[in-house]
């Protein structure tokens, strides 16, 4: 079925850079694709080196020019304006991200609150920044106070699991603080980016403050984590690029935030109200088909529930509708490349083999329209040992291990044993248990009895592996700005 979309008018999308839509220099272009139907969406010049050398300019003759002469007032106004032709054009946006990715509609539109929620916190945010007055204990009199500054230019690489949102969470903190930004969308999804930054120049945007170069990651990504002149780099993606970009930026050694991947324990005790934590262990991994950086993939259940529970939660995921994004009747769309269908039904493979017992989905589905998709069913993994690949490592599907546990000392350690700390949830009625499970999860979001809460105001990010700074949030804005010591001797 051909999308008729706004803004695939059939011609080549261009790269935005100092203000002007550009070809690569290479003149090179790749496809997009619909990940459920396999059809070809758009054309997308892919920029590499050169490219990222052309908009870092851009962004550095604008962090130094007109931009950094606008008062935090006029940056909020910007912002606000984003968030009102976000909110004007949301269902455009839903539609494209959805097309680019394959996340259900109606996922896509609920994304609504959140998109413009962030730029309108961020928005607040640009006329709360301060430094600080601070006594010192020096002999004579001397004043010492700090001033906060945008660090400068900033290189932002994304991931493909939420377009929209993922572009919003780099733009919204650099505006802000007076930043400028260079955005690297992901290659297999970089359509809602570009109409967001169409958006930034039609809010007044000043050339050159946002760039938008497309392209893959070891060229385009690559030359921007290594620029010289990139002051910082916020990621967003697989630990193993993260690790990557860290030793991309010893060069010059520029600021890093990470936010990478996860293994995040899901927790539920036989005392927890059951009715609630089925869809929510469920949708805890099932949403977005499982591409979610902090999903509850290693499912612990209390022994003594363990059979009932997991044949519940597999029973809930039999009832989700799987099938092509755009129908508002989906509840679970296609996995986004091909590449993430083979490493799926890879780890599918895996579980059998390591002994697993799928008690839903398993296979991937081919069944009419969906064998040109990259289609794969909720599946429910029973009789998962802690040393299972498939209990360690990432698989970005949706795929529960579920694994019994007997008590809470136990579940804690073993909760914690993995290399990841990024999201983790508990399901209980006692207050006590969820208080010790708070402050004992090693990992930067802790749920209870609920599941994926974010708000633009609320910190999230990882420990361990799954990486270090926080995005939303006053600390948010602190990864954006260097502080600065002044003294002034006044005797
Ligand atoms: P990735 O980490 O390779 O890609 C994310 C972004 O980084 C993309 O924009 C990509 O072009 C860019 N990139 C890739 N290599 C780069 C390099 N050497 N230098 C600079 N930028 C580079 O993730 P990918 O390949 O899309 O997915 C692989 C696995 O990573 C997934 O199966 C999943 O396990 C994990 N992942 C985790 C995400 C998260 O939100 N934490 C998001 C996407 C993937
Ligand atoms: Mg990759």
């Amino acid at each position: 079925m051909t999308q008729v979309h706004p803004f695939l008018d059939g011609k080549a999308k261009r790269m935005l850079i100092g203000g002007k839509w550009l070809e690569a220099a290479s003149g090179k272009t790749f496809e997009t694709h619909n990940p459920a139907t396999g059809e070809v969406l758009a054309r997308v010049a892919e920029g590499d080196a050169e490219d990222i050398d052309r908009a870092v300019a851009a962004a550095r003759d604008a962090f130094n020019g007109p931009w950094s002469k606008f008062k935090p007032a006029q940056r909020q106004a910007i912002l606000l304006k984003v968030a009102d032709l976000v909110e004007r054009d949301i269902e455009e946006f839903a539609a494209l991200d959805t097309l680019d990715m394959g996340a259900p509609i109606t996922r896509t539109r609920a994304n609504r609150a959140r998109a413009i929620g962030m730029l309108r916190f961020y928005a607040g945010m640009a006329t709360a920044l301060h430094g600080e007055t601070i006594e010192n204990s020096l002999p004579g009199e001397m004043v010492s106070f700090t001033l906060k500054e945008p660090v400068g230019v900033v290189g932002a690489i994304i991931p493909w699991n939420g377009p929209l949102t993922a572009a919003i969470w780099k733009i919204g903190p650099a505006l802000a603080t007076g930043c400028t930004v260079v955005l690297k969308p992901a290659e297999e999804a970089p359509l809602t980016p570009l109409r967001l930054a169409e958006l930034c120049l039609e809010a007044g945007v000043p050339p050159g403050v946002v760039n938008v170069v497309t392209g893959f990651g070891e060229t385009a990504g690559a030359a921007l984590a290594g620029h010289p002149d990139v002051d910082k780099v916020a990621f967003t993606g697989s630990h193993l690029t993260g690790q990557s970009i860290i030793r991309a930026s010893a060069g010059n050694l520029k600021r890093v935030s990470l936010e990478l991947g996860g293994k995040s324990p899901d927790i539920v005790f036989a005392d927890a109200d059951l009715a609630q934590a089925v869809p929510g262990a469920g949708m805890a991994v099932f949403a977005n088909s499982g591409q979610i950086c902090s999903a509850g993939t290693r499912l612990f259940v209390e022994k003594k529930i363990y059979d009932e529970f997991v044949g519940r939660v597999a029973d809930f995921s039999k009832t989700l509708r799987v099938g092509d994004g755009i129908d508002p009747q989906t509840q679970v769309g296609p996995l986004v490349s091909q590449e993430q269908l083979t490493r799926v039904t890879n780890y599918l493979n895996i579980g059998r083999q390591e002994g697993a017992r799928p008690l839903a989905g398993g296979d991937r589905l081919t069944e009419g329209a969906m064998a040109k998709g990259f289609f794969v069913p909720p599946t429910v993994f029973a009789d998962v040992r802690d040393d299972m690949r498939i209990a360690q490592e990432e698989i970005f599907g949706p795929v529960i291990s579920a694994i019994p546990f007997t008590d809470i000392e136990e579940v804690i350690q073993r909760g914690n044993q993995t290399q990841f700390g990024l999201g983790s949830g508990v399901w209980t009625r006692d207050v006590g248990k969820a208080h010790r499970l708070a402050k004992a999860i090693r990992a930067g979001s802790v749920w209870i009895n609920c599941y994926q809460a974010m708000d633009p105001a609320v910190p999230f990010g990882g420990y361990k592996m799954s990486g270090y700074g926080r995005e939303s949030g006053v600390q948010h804005l602190e990864e954006y700005l260097n502080v600065k010591a002044v003294w002034i001797k006044t005797d």
